[in-house]
Protein backbone atom coordinates (compact mmCIF):
# COMPACT_ATOMS: atom_id res chain seq x y z
CA UNK A 1 0.00 0.00 0.00
CA UNK A 2 1.47 3.37 -1.26
CA UNK A 3 2.38 5.57 2.08
CA UNK A 4 -0.61 8.08 1.63
CA UNK A 5 -3.26 5.13 1.44
CA UNK A 6 -1.93 3.77 4.77
CA UNK A 7 -2.25 7.22 6.31
CA UNK A 8 -5.84 7.62 4.72
CA UNK A 9 -6.58 3.62 6.37
CA UNK A 10 -4.87 5.05 9.48
CA UNK A 11 -7.11 8.22 9.75
CA UNK A 12 -10.09 6.21 8.66
CA UNK A 13 -9.61 3.47 11.64
CA UNK A 14 -9.03 6.92 14.32
CA UNK A 15 -12.71 7.77 13.28
CA UNK A 16 -14.00 5.00 15.10
CA UNK A 17 -12.90 5.19 18.77
CA UNK A 18 -15.72 4.72 20.75
CA UNK A 19 -15.24 7.27 24.14
CA UNK A 20 -15.88 5.12 27.67
CA UNK A 21 -19.10 5.40 30.09
CA UNK A 22 -16.01 6.68 32.98
CA UNK A 23 -14.65 8.78 30.92
CA UNK A 24 -17.82 11.24 30.43
CA UNK A 25 -19.21 10.57 33.72
CA UNK A 26 -15.60 12.35 35.34
CA UNK A 27 -15.23 15.14 33.16
CA UNK A 28 -19.46 16.28 33.25
CA UNK A 29 -18.94 15.40 37.19
CA UNK A 30 -16.13 18.51 36.69
CA UNK A 31 -18.73 21.08 35.16
CA UNK A 32 -21.53 20.17 37.31
CA UNK A 33 -19.43 20.62 40.74
CA UNK A 34 -18.40 23.76 39.33
CA UNK A 35 -22.27 24.63 38.68
CA UNK A 36 -24.88 22.37 39.69
CA UNK A 37 -26.85 24.25 37.19
CA UNK A 38 -24.85 24.12 34.32
CA UNK A 39 -27.34 21.58 31.83
CA UNK A 40 -30.64 22.89 33.82
CA UNK A 41 -33.57 23.67 31.14
CA UNK A 42 -30.84 23.12 28.32
CA UNK A 43 -31.23 21.19 25.23
CA UNK A 44 -28.36 18.82 24.88
CA UNK A 45 -27.11 18.06 21.14
CA UNK A 46 -24.53 14.93 20.71
CA UNK A 47 -23.49 14.64 17.25
CA UNK A 48 -21.01 11.85 15.89
CA UNK A 49 -22.80 9.32 17.45
CA UNK A 50 -24.54 5.83 17.58
CA UNK A 51 -27.33 6.55 19.63
CA UNK A 52 -28.18 2.38 20.08
CA UNK A 53 -25.34 2.33 21.72
CA UNK A 54 -22.83 5.53 21.91
CA UNK A 55 -22.20 6.04 26.06
CA UNK A 56 -22.54 9.74 25.79
CA UNK A 57 -26.26 8.94 24.98
CA UNK A 58 -26.64 6.74 27.84
CA UNK A 59 -25.03 8.53 29.98
CA UNK A 60 -27.24 11.72 29.39
CA UNK A 61 -30.54 9.53 29.00
CA UNK A 62 -29.65 8.20 32.34
CA UNK A 63 -29.13 11.61 33.56
CA UNK A 64 -31.89 13.50 32.04
CA UNK A 65 -33.91 14.30 35.42
CA UNK A 66 -30.86 14.79 37.56
CA UNK A 67 -29.33 17.39 35.10
CA UNK A 68 -32.78 19.15 34.97
CA UNK A 69 -32.56 18.78 30.94
CA UNK A 70 -34.94 20.55 28.37
CA UNK A 71 -33.76 18.20 25.86
CA UNK A 72 -31.53 15.33 24.07
CA UNK A 73 -31.02 15.20 20.68
CA UNK A 74 -28.78 12.29 19.75
CA UNK A 75 -27.45 11.37 15.69
CA UNK A 76 -25.69 9.02 13.76
CA UNK A 77 -23.48 8.57 10.75
CA UNK A 78 -25.12 6.29 8.22
CA UNK A 79 -23.05 3.34 7.67
CA UNK A 80 -22.93 3.59 4.07
CA UNK A 81 -20.93 6.82 4.64
CA UNK A 82 -18.19 5.90 6.98
CA UNK A 83 -15.08 5.51 5.84
CA UNK A 84 -13.91 2.57 7.89
CA UNK A 85 -15.57 -0.30 6.63
CA UNK A 86 -16.52 -2.47 9.77
CA UNK A 87 -19.34 -5.81 9.24
CA UNK A 88 -22.17 -3.87 10.70
CA UNK A 89 -25.45 -5.24 12.14
CA UNK A 90 -28.74 -3.39 12.63
CA UNK A 91 -29.51 -3.92 15.88
CA UNK A 92 -32.62 -5.77 17.24
CA UNK A 93 -33.97 -2.29 18.85
CA UNK A 94 -34.13 -1.23 14.77
CA UNK A 95 -35.16 -4.47 13.25
CA UNK A 96 -38.01 -5.20 15.22
CA UNK A 97 -39.43 -1.61 15.29
CA UNK A 98 -42.09 -1.56 12.44
CA UNK A 99 -40.38 2.23 10.88
CA UNK A 100 -37.19 -0.52 10.13
CA UNK A 101 -36.28 -0.24 6.43
CA UNK A 102 -33.14 -1.92 5.29
CA UNK A 103 -32.26 0.41 2.75
CA UNK A 104 -32.41 3.45 5.28
CA UNK A 105 -30.66 0.87 7.85
CA UNK A 106 -27.44 1.77 6.59
CA UNK A 107 -27.96 4.86 3.69
CA UNK A 108 -29.12 6.93 6.13
CA UNK A 109 -28.02 8.75 9.55
CA UNK A 110 -30.68 7.79 12.58
CA UNK A 111 -32.07 10.79 15.43
CA UNK A 112 -32.82 9.64 18.45
CA UNK A 113 -34.42 12.01 21.25
CA UNK A 114 -35.53 12.22 24.52
CA UNK A 115 -37.78 14.69 25.88
CA UNK A 116 -40.80 13.22 28.25
CA UNK A 117 -41.82 9.64 29.94
CA UNK A 118 -42.51 7.78 26.54
CA UNK A 119 -42.65 4.45 28.79
CA UNK A 120 -45.20 6.29 31.50
CA UNK A 121 -43.27 4.53 34.53
CA UNK A 122 -43.27 7.94 35.87
CA UNK A 123 -39.37 8.88 35.25
CA UNK A 124 -37.32 9.67 32.04
CA UNK A 125 -34.91 7.68 31.27
CA UNK A 126 -33.12 5.76 28.34
CA UNK A 127 -36.15 3.83 28.04
CA UNK A 128 -37.96 7.12 26.72
CA UNK A 129 -36.00 7.68 23.96
CA UNK A 130 -37.59 8.05 20.47
CA UNK A 131 -35.89 7.21 17.28
CA UNK A 132 -36.33 7.84 13.22
CA UNK A 133 -34.39 8.07 10.02
CA UNK A 134 -32.80 11.26 9.48
CA UNK A 135 -33.57 12.38 5.52
CA UNK A 136 -29.83 12.55 4.73
CA UNK A 137 -26.65 10.24 6.09
CA UNK A 138 -26.48 12.43 9.78
CA UNK A 139 -23.05 14.55 7.93
CA UNK A 140 -22.30 16.77 11.17
CA UNK A 141 -21.94 19.55 7.68
CA UNK A 142 -25.31 18.68 6.59
CA UNK A 143 -28.25 21.19 6.75
CA UNK A 144 -30.06 18.85 8.75
CA UNK A 145 -27.82 18.21 11.75
CA UNK A 146 -27.15 22.15 11.46
CA UNK A 147 -30.66 22.97 12.31
CA UNK A 148 -30.40 20.92 15.30
CA UNK A 149 -26.80 22.60 16.09
CA UNK A 150 -28.26 25.70 15.76
CA UNK A 151 -31.60 24.63 18.23
CA UNK A 152 -29.42 23.34 20.77
CA UNK A 153 -27.73 24.69 23.61
CA UNK A 154 -24.75 22.80 24.14
CA UNK A 155 -23.05 20.47 21.42
CA UNK A 156 -21.00 17.40 23.29
CA UNK A 157 -19.27 14.51 21.20
CA UNK A 158 -16.14 12.65 20.38
CA UNK A 159 -15.95 14.14 17.08
CA UNK A 160 -14.30 12.02 14.18
CA UNK A 161 -10.99 13.05 14.66
CA UNK A 162 -9.68 13.07 10.97
CA UNK A 163 -12.25 15.85 10.70
CA UNK A 164 -11.15 17.54 14.27
CA UNK A 165 -10.17 21.07 12.52
CA UNK A 166 -13.59 20.99 10.45
CA UNK A 167 -15.77 20.09 13.61
CA UNK A 168 -14.28 22.70 15.98
CA UNK A 169 -14.87 25.61 13.09
CA UNK A 170 -18.49 24.04 12.62
CA UNK A 171 -19.17 24.54 16.52
CA UNK A 172 -17.56 27.43 17.31
CA UNK A 173 -19.41 29.26 14.34
CA UNK A 174 -22.89 28.46 15.85
CA UNK A 175 -21.19 30.25 19.21
CA UNK A 176 -23.13 27.30 21.42
CA UNK A 177 -21.22 25.94 24.46
CA UNK A 178 -18.98 22.31 23.80
CA UNK A 179 -17.43 19.96 24.88
CA UNK A 180 -15.70 17.49 22.73
CA UNK A 181 -12.39 15.29 22.69
CA UNK A 182 -9.69 15.95 20.50
CA UNK A 183 -5.72 15.49 20.33
CA UNK A 184 -3.68 18.20 22.45
CA UNK A 185 -1.81 18.56 19.25
CA UNK A 186 -4.87 20.38 17.53
CA UNK A 187 -3.62 23.26 19.79
CA UNK A 188 -1.07 24.70 17.44
CA UNK A 189 -3.81 24.34 14.31
CA UNK A 190 -4.60 27.75 12.77
CA UNK A 191 -8.34 26.88 13.51
CA UNK A 192 -7.97 26.41 17.08
CA UNK A 193 -5.04 28.37 19.12
CA UNK A 194 -6.54 31.12 18.12
CA UNK A 195 -9.96 30.90 19.99
CA UNK A 196 -7.25 29.30 22.94
CA UNK A 197 -5.58 32.39 22.94
CA UNK A 198 -8.23 34.36 23.55
CA UNK A 199 -9.65 32.04 26.19
CA UNK A 200 -12.71 30.89 23.73
CA UNK A 201 -11.27 27.54 24.36
CA UNK A 202 -9.42 25.56 27.03
CA UNK A 203 -8.96 22.40 27.85
CA UNK A 204 -11.49 19.87 29.50
CA UNK A 205 -11.07 18.83 33.78
CA UNK A 206 -9.96 15.32 33.04
CA UNK A 207 -8.24 13.05 30.89
CA UNK A 208 -5.73 15.37 29.93
CA UNK A 209 -2.00 14.11 30.33
CA UNK A 210 -3.53 11.21 31.11
CA UNK A 211 -3.96 7.77 28.71
CA UNK A 212 -8.17 8.18 27.82
CA UNK A 213 -9.21 4.33 26.41
CA UNK A 214 -11.28 3.91 23.93
CA UNK A 215 -13.27 0.77 22.30
CA UNK A 216 -13.23 -0.08 18.82
CA UNK A 217 -14.60 -1.65 16.59
CA UNK A 218 -14.69 -5.73 16.87
CA UNK A 219 -11.16 -7.07 15.32
CA UNK A 220 -9.82 -3.74 14.51
CA UNK A 221 -6.05 -4.06 14.30
CA UNK A 222 -4.56 -2.81 18.00
CA UNK A 223 -0.58 -1.62 18.65
CA UNK A 224 0.33 -4.34 21.11
CA UNK A 225 1.79 -1.42 23.57
CA UNK A 226 -1.66 0.50 23.49
CA UNK A 227 -3.26 -3.09 23.73
CA UNK A 228 -1.44 -3.29 26.78
CA UNK A 229 -1.63 -0.07 28.04
CA UNK A 230 -5.05 0.07 28.08
CA UNK A 231 -5.47 -3.89 29.74
CA UNK A 232 -3.53 -2.81 32.62
CA UNK A 233 -5.91 0.23 32.78
CA UNK A 234 -8.67 -3.01 33.12
CA UNK A 235 -10.27 -2.64 29.47
CA UNK A 236 -9.36 -6.09 27.88
CA UNK A 237 -10.10 -6.96 24.42
CA UNK A 238 -11.17 -4.42 21.81
CA UNK A 239 -9.61 -1.44 23.71
CA UNK A 240 -7.13 0.92 22.56
CA UNK A 241 -5.53 3.84 24.38
CA UNK A 242 -5.02 7.45 23.03
CA UNK A 243 -2.13 9.24 24.61
CA UNK A 244 -2.52 12.85 23.76
CA UNK A 245 -6.63 12.57 23.75
CA UNK A 246 -8.15 15.24 25.84
CA UNK A 247 -11.13 17.14 26.38
CA UNK A 248 -11.90 21.01 24.22
CA UNK A 249 -14.41 23.19 25.85
CA UNK A 250 -15.27 26.52 26.59
CA UNK A 251 -17.75 25.37 29.56
CA UNK A 252 -16.34 26.59 32.61
CA UNK A 253 -14.89 24.41 35.16
CA UNK A 254 -13.15 25.26 38.55
CA UNK A 255 -9.34 23.63 37.62
CA UNK A 256 -8.65 26.26 35.32
CA UNK A 257 -9.36 28.97 38.19
CA UNK A 258 -6.52 27.16 40.20
CA UNK A 259 -3.12 29.10 40.11
CA UNK A 260 -0.09 26.96 39.54
CA UNK A 261 1.89 26.68 42.71
CA UNK A 262 5.25 28.07 41.47
CA UNK A 263 8.57 28.46 43.09
CA UNK A 264 10.88 31.70 42.74
CA UNK A 265 14.10 31.67 39.60
CA UNK A 266 16.46 31.07 42.42
CA UNK A 267 15.08 27.83 44.05
CA UNK A 268 14.17 26.40 40.47
CA UNK A 269 17.87 26.72 40.14
CA UNK A 270 19.01 25.69 43.72
CA UNK A 271 16.79 22.79 44.04
CA UNK A 272 15.86 21.70 40.38
CA UNK A 273 17.74 22.57 37.63
CA UNK A 274 20.89 23.31 38.73
CA UNK A 275 21.49 25.65 35.95
CA UNK A 276 20.14 28.78 34.59
CA UNK A 277 17.38 28.65 32.52
CA UNK A 278 18.23 29.05 28.36
CA UNK A 279 16.89 32.09 26.36
CA UNK A 280 15.91 30.95 22.48
CA UNK A 281 18.59 31.73 19.64
CA UNK A 282 15.40 33.87 17.98
CA UNK A 283 13.11 34.45 20.25
CA UNK A 284 13.49 36.95 23.16
CA UNK A 285 12.06 34.30 25.48
CA UNK A 286 13.45 31.96 28.33
CA UNK A 287 12.78 28.31 27.61
CA UNK A 288 10.96 26.19 30.51
CA UNK A 289 11.27 22.59 29.82
CA UNK A 290 8.99 21.38 32.92
CA UNK A 291 5.75 22.82 33.78
CA UNK A 292 6.92 22.89 37.33
CA UNK A 293 10.00 24.78 36.47
CA UNK A 294 8.03 28.03 35.62
CA UNK A 295 9.64 30.72 37.63
CA UNK A 296 6.89 32.70 39.86
CA UNK A 297 9.16 35.90 39.24
CA UNK A 298 10.21 36.23 35.78
CA UNK A 299 7.74 38.68 34.46
CA UNK A 300 9.32 38.54 30.73
CA UNK A 301 8.12 35.84 28.26
CA UNK A 302 8.29 32.33 28.82
CA UNK A 303 8.46 29.41 26.52
CA UNK A 304 6.71 25.79 28.01
CA UNK A 305 5.57 22.57 26.98
CA UNK A 306 2.05 22.35 25.50
CA UNK A 307 0.99 20.18 28.31
CA UNK A 308 1.13 23.22 30.18
CA UNK A 309 -2.65 24.26 29.23
CA UNK A 310 -3.55 21.33 31.08
CA UNK A 311 -2.61 23.87 34.37
CA UNK A 312 -3.26 27.07 32.98
CA UNK A 313 -5.04 29.37 34.55
CA UNK A 314 -6.70 32.73 32.31
CA UNK A 315 -6.11 34.48 36.01
CA UNK A 316 -2.32 33.58 36.53
CA UNK A 317 -0.95 33.68 32.76
CA UNK A 318 -1.43 35.17 29.40
CA UNK A 319 -0.74 33.14 26.37
CA UNK A 320 1.39 35.40 23.68
CA UNK A 321 1.71 32.09 20.85
CA UNK A 322 3.18 29.46 20.22
CA UNK A 323 6.38 27.54 17.65
CA UNK A 324 5.42 25.32 15.22
CA UNK A 325 2.16 26.95 14.97
CA UNK A 326 0.25 26.95 11.80
CA UNK A 327 -0.25 30.47 11.53
CA UNK A 328 1.99 33.27 11.07
CA UNK A 329 0.14 35.53 13.56
CA UNK A 330 0.46 33.42 16.36
CA UNK A 331 4.30 32.79 16.21
CA UNK A 332 5.35 35.74 17.93
CA UNK A 333 8.55 36.73 15.14
CA UNK A 334 9.47 32.74 14.60
CA UNK A 335 7.86 32.67 11.36
CA UNK A 336 9.93 31.25 8.54
CA UNK A 337 8.39 32.18 5.20
CA UNK A 338 10.23 29.64 3.49
CA UNK A 339 9.39 26.51 5.24
CA UNK A 340 6.23 28.28 6.71
CA UNK A 341 6.74 26.88 10.58
CA UNK A 342 7.94 28.77 13.32
CA UNK A 343 10.49 26.84 15.35
CA UNK A 344 12.16 28.39 18.58
CA UNK A 345 16.13 27.31 18.64
CA UNK A 346 18.21 26.96 21.32
CA UNK A 347 22.06 26.49 20.41
CA UNK A 348 20.76 26.10 17.04
CA UNK A 349 19.02 22.76 18.78
CA UNK A 350 15.10 22.99 17.56
CA UNK A 351 12.98 22.80 20.40
CA UNK A 352 9.73 20.64 20.60
CA UNK A 353 6.61 22.96 20.65
CA UNK A 354 6.44 25.12 23.24
CA UNK A 355 3.80 27.88 24.09
CA UNK A 356 4.82 31.37 24.97
CA UNK A 357 3.12 32.89 28.13
CA UNK A 358 3.33 35.62 30.65
CA UNK A 359 2.32 35.95 33.89
CA UNK A 360 -0.46 37.99 34.54
CA UNK A 361 0.61 40.35 37.22
CA UNK A 362 2.50 42.55 34.78
CA UNK A 363 -0.46 43.15 32.99
CA UNK A 364 -2.20 44.28 35.96
CA UNK A 365 0.76 46.25 37.19
CA UNK A 366 0.64 48.27 33.58
CA UNK A 367 -3.17 48.54 34.06
CA UNK A 368 -2.72 49.83 36.96
CA UNK A 369 -0.50 52.78 35.74
CA UNK A 370 -2.41 53.29 32.96
CA UNK A 371 -6.14 54.18 35.49
C1 LIG B 1 -14.45 9.06 17.23
S1 LIG B 1 -16.00 8.29 16.86
C2 LIG B 1 -16.86 8.62 18.33
C3 LIG B 1 -18.22 8.06 18.42
C4 LIG B 1 -18.99 8.48 19.69
N1 LIG B 1 -19.20 9.92 19.70
C5 LIG B 1 -18.23 8.07 20.94
O1 LIG B 1 -17.54 8.89 21.50
O2 LIG B 1 -18.32 6.90 21.33
C6 LIG B 1 -16.67 9.43 15.65
C7 LIG B 1 -17.89 8.95 14.90
O3 LIG B 1 -18.30 9.95 13.95
C8 LIG B 1 -18.62 9.31 12.71
N2 LIG B 1 -18.44 10.26 11.58
C9 LIG B 1 -17.45 10.26 10.66
N3 LIG B 1 -17.64 11.27 9.78
C10 LIG B 1 -18.75 11.92 10.18
C11 LIG B 1 -19.48 13.04 9.67
N4 LIG B 1 -19.04 13.70 8.60
N5 LIG B 1 -20.59 13.44 10.32
C12 LIG B 1 -21.02 12.78 11.42
N6 LIG B 1 -20.38 11.71 11.95
C13 LIG B 1 -19.27 11.28 11.34
C14 LIG B 1 -17.67 8.14 12.65
O4 LIG B 1 -18.13 7.16 11.75
C15 LIG B 1 -17.64 7.68 14.12
O5 LIG B 1 -18.66 6.76 14.38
Amino acid sequence: MANSNLTNAKRAKNDEFYTQYHDIEKEIGAYLEFNPDVFRGKTVLLPCDDPEWSNFTKFFAQNFERFGLKKLTSTSYAENSKIYKTDYQPSLLETNDPQYDKDKAIENGKIFSLMHDKSGDGKIDVDDLEWHYMEGDGDFKSDEVRKLRDEADIIITNPPFSLFRDFLSWVAEADKQFLIIGNINAITYKEVFPLIKENKVWLGATGNGSDMVFSVPKGTEIDEKDRQKAARLGYVGDYTRLGNSCWFTNLDHGRRHQPLPLMSTADIIKFGTQKPFETYDNYDAIEVSFVKYIPSDFDGVMGVPISFLDKYSPEQFEIIGATESEGKGFSNGLWDEISSVSQALVKKERVYKRIFIKHKKEKQYENNLKN
